[in-house]
């Protein structure tokens, strides 16, 4: 970074612009206990550039992946752009051949006639999905994105699975961009310990584009935290979203709000500037390098006294925290109703720098 570029981007930071551009997280930002970590994890000052590179390459595969399986949910379900009878994602990964059924085709060839017409359209969602079928690479045909999501489910949901292959399997998968109302719980339960921030760094903040079951049109397209922070908060409060999912940044932009393109395991918006982080049902994508990275990242990103929250149940969150300067304050149980007779539960976990 030059040094005028530099000046300009404090300057934005202390007034509480959005930044331009983010900054890089460098190997000497690692305080030594958790260069030990890294080292453990394989990650040393001499292997960090070759991991980086191989990150982002990988950050790559994982967005085109992640795009193919919120096509397929979305093409499979919507009434929006065809009169032809949705159909079940999950229903459809039980069926015992996996050739691409008829019905299957049929909605395909319906979408490839609609998608140019639906670039300009008026209905948002079917834009941002038809936005991302078309920067999808070229080998990445729609009957590939069905059979890679077909091969996801089957994978997740068909048959039981330890909690260590789940996760396992969330580290690799693609990235989504997923959100829902309910996804606010972990946000409400640590509401009391969140104090009065000025400006927030909301990593992820997602959009409910498409769902893996039960999708409806008539859902409002939405970012349910960013939402929520702005009815807690108020409308003073500055809210800098990162987030490396094209359509989350086109949405955010389109409202003009601050959305900042950067992988948090990479990079952050600024240094020392945020009272509170917010990163949930986003750390389970990471696997404990990435983690350690993202929770230094964080540990940059904020004021002295400034709070990071996230729903990770790792053991090594907390580790991570307390080697990168954001010890883990508190620990809450957050209940999110029942489903299928089963109770779900999810955490609230709050480090503070
Ligand atoms: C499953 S969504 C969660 C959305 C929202 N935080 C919630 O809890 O409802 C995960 C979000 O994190 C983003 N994401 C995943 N990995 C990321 C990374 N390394 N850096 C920045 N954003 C990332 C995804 O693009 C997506 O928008």
């Amino acid at each position: 970074m030059d040094t005028r570029r530099g000046w300009i981007g404090t300057i934005g930071t202390l007034l509480g612009a959005c930044p331009a551009s983010p900054v890089a997280l460098l190997y000497s930002d690692l305080p030594p206990p958790a260069r030990a970590l890294a080292a453990d994890l394989g990650v040393t000052a001499e292997t960090f550039p070759a991991y980086r590179t191989a990150q982002r390459a990988t950050l790559t595969r994982r967005i085109v992946a992640g795009s193919a399986e919120q096509i397929t949910y979305y093409l499979l379900q919507s009434r929006s752009f065809t009169i032809l009878p949705p159909l079940a994602p999950l229903g459809l990964a039980r069926l015992p051949n996996q050739h691409l059924p008829a019905e299957v085709a049929q909605r395909l060839a319906a979408w490839r006639a609609a998608a140019k017409a639906a670039e300009d359209g008026p209905d948002e969602r079917l834009r941002l999905v038809a936005g991302l079928t078309r920067t999808l690479p070229a080998d990445w045909t729609l009957e590939r994105c069905y059979d890679h999501t077909m091969a996801f489910l089957r994978e997740r949901l068909l048959g039981e699975q330890a909690p260590e292959a789940v996760n396992a399997l969330y580290q690799r998968r693609g990235l989504l961009a997923d959100s829902a109302r309910a996804n606010t719980a972990v946000l409400t339960t640590a509401s009391p310990h969140l104090g009065q921030p000025k400006r927030i760094l909301l990593a992820g903040p997602g959009l409910d584009l498409t769902r893996r079951e039960g999708f409806d049109d008539a859902a409002p397209l939405e970012q349910p935290q960013w939402d929520w922070l702005r009815q807690r908060f108020g409308p003073d409060v500055a809210i800098d979203a990162v987030d490396v999912r094209p359509e989350v940044l086109a949405f955010l932009r389109g409202r003009k709000r601050c959305a900042v393109e950067a992988d948090i395991t990479d990079e952050i918006p600024a240094t020392g500037a945020y009272d509170l982080a917010i990163a949930t049902n986003l750390f389970v994508y990471l696997d404990d390098r990435g983690l350690l990275l993202a929770l230094a990242g964080m540990a940059r990103a904020l004021r002295p006294g400034g709070c990071l929250l996230h729903n990770d149940g790792r053991f090594a969150a907390k580790v991570f925290g307390g080697a990168v300067g954001l010890p883990v304050v508190q620990f809450a149980p957050v209940a999110l109703g029942f489903r299928n007779g089963r109770e779900q539960m999810d955490r609230a976990v709050l480090h503070r720098r």
